[in-house]
């Protein structure tokens, strides 16, 4: 059987951006930009980008090209013994799944909610009370019908985008939804900037700190980690998106595109979210860094309430922020999918359909049973926490290690890309990506792990000693998820994979 290809560079190119262009883009960008520096922070940022992120994008773009198969098949043709490096990324990749799903059918209520302001005067009471009813810890006994058919919705709109293949499904999804996003989160900001008190919020996020960004590292393990997460790279997805890519496909300026693409529209939600932010620290006389948040609490909490604020149009307003996120949610969730089903439909020869119907029914079923409960939030939360912290410099690190230094594969690598990209990569390249970035991915897992290791679980005001209480959940899946790919690799140790 052929493989499928894409239609053209373009739709490949808005299917990355796709999966680029997140959650982590709007809710988790502008936060951390701000506490890491403000406008001195484009400098870790660009750095990382440069450094690493670009350099990574294009190993894992030859790598799909190049040996033509999902994460465990690319990288079994690699090297022999390489396979369980894919089998565990897709492991990872279904558990990202399973939780974005839900942060995605939270904005799609929220984005109905906006029309009247659901949410009231005390938004915090609201999600967490009347939306989540969060209860006790263990408790996942009651399921949410609400939530629970929003997100049978987006896992069946997800399974039959990805049923219908490459071509007919992700590639026109994207082609639909990234300029669709572009516009309505071009008027959101267009709208953010016309009120009042919105260059004081800009004011804030882009006046540069450069005394923070010389004299703590950890400005710089923020800038590498929010590079790793924005440009989905290190779970297999850019792998496989890259392996329906025709033979002489350009390798280097797509991953160029994709990651300025992807930077653009960090820079664009920065200011969009801060004008915001300055609009109400203005409105309620306080400081906008009082205003500042990331994540969960941005969307859920801080932007209600400053919806309701809005002097002129809030229901649009609302609309079109949760929308954006819906719709960037969403492709992002795609491309997840796709890296556990093409795996199954590449190694066992099973068709698109019923590799999508076993492995997606799977992640919807577990997702769909266990996020809409009065405890989702803390599976969600950790599963978060946990991909954020560690699984993201343990997936890059080692995928970069094994192929970099243990198959020495960088001058294939390198002479593939060359071979069909108008800008070349070079002996620079090749120190950024085997070089500085394992180096800088090291120094990051050493401090994030030291952190945990001298957090204080009595201490309620150390954001690690609650995190402690989740811990054995925590290590469980990525146990788990290393598990997983041991015994995959090991059940097809034999069985070979056909040449291309
Ligand atoms: N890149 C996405 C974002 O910025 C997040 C993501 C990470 C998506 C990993 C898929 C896999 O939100
Ligand atoms: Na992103």
């Amino acid at each position: 059987m052929t493989r499928e290809n894409w239609g053209t560079r373009v739709g490949f190119i808005l299917a990355a951006i796709g999966s680029a262009v997140g959650l982590g883009n709007i809710w988790r960008f502008p936060g951390v930009a701000y506490e890491n520096g403000g406008g001195a922070f484009m400098v870790p940022y660009l750095v990382a980008l440069v450094t690493a992120g670009i350099p990574l994008l294009i190993m894992e773009f030859t790598i799909g090209r190049k040996y033509k198969g999902s994460a465990p098949v690319a990288f079994r043709r690699l090297n022999k013994n390489a396979e369980v490096i894919g089998w565990w990324q897709v492991a990872i990749s279904i558990v990202i799944a399973v939780y974005y799903a839900a942060i995605i059918a939270w904005a799609g209520w929220y984005a109905f909610f906006a029309l009247d302001q659901r949410w009231g005067d005390d938004p915090e009471a609201f999600l967490f009370v009347d939306f989540l009813q969060a209860g006790d810890m263990y408790d996942f006994g009651t399921w949410l019908p609400g939530l629970g058919t929003v997100m049978i919705v987006i896992w069946a709109a997800t399974l039959l985008v990805i049923g219908l293949g490459v071509k007919k499904g992700i590639e026109l999804t994207a082609k639909i939804a990234i300029p669709l996003l572009a516009v309505m989160f071009g008027v959101l900001v267009v709208q953010a900037l016309t009120l009042e008190g919105a260059e004081v919020g800009l004011n804030a996020f882009f006046r540069p700190d450069w005394e923070l960004i010389w004299s703590t590292p950890s400005v710089w393990l923020a800038a590498y980690g929010q590079i790793f997460f924005s440009l989905s790279v290190g779970f297999g997805i850019m792998v496989t998106y890259a392996s329906y890519l025709k033979k002489k496909s350009d390798i280097t300026t797509s991953a160029l595109t994709v990651g300025f693409a992807n930077s653009s529209f960090e820079l664009l939600a920065g200011i969009g979210v801060f004008s915001v932010l300055g609009f109400m620290a203005v409105q309620s006389g306080t400081a906008v860094e009082d205003q500042v948040s990331a994540g969960i609490g941005l969307a859920f909490v801080a932007f209600p309430a400053i919806i309701s604020t809005l002097p002129t149009l809030p229901g649009l307003f609302g609309v079109l922020f949760f929308g954006s996120l819906v719709i960037a949610g969403w492709t992002s969730l795609i491309s997840i999918v796709q890296v556990p089903v093409a795996a199954f439909e590449d190694r066992f020869g099973w068709s698109r359909g019923l590799s999508t119907a076993i492995l997606g029914g799977l992640m919807a079923v577990v997702s769909i049973g266990l996020l809409p409960t009065v405890n989702g939030i803390m599976l969600l939360d950790v599963s978060d926490e946990f991909i954020n912290k560690y699984g993201i410099a343990v997936a890059a690190l080692v995928s970069i290690v094994a192929v970099v230094w243990v198959a020495w594969k960088w001058k294939e690598l390198r002479d593939n890309a060359n071979a069909t990209s108008t800008f070349r990569v070079g002996p620079i390249w090749v120190v950024f990506l085997g070089v500085i970035t394992p180096i800088m991915l090291t120094v990051i897992l050493f401090y994030n792990i030291r952190d945990l290791l001298t957090a204080d679980p009595s201490d309620p005001e150390d954001p690690q000693a609650t995190y402690n209480l989740y811990q054995s959940f925590g290590w469980s899946v990525a146990l788990g998820a290393v598990a997983f790919g041991i015994i995959m690799a090991l059940i097809l140790r034999r069985r070979d994979v056909p040449e291309i």
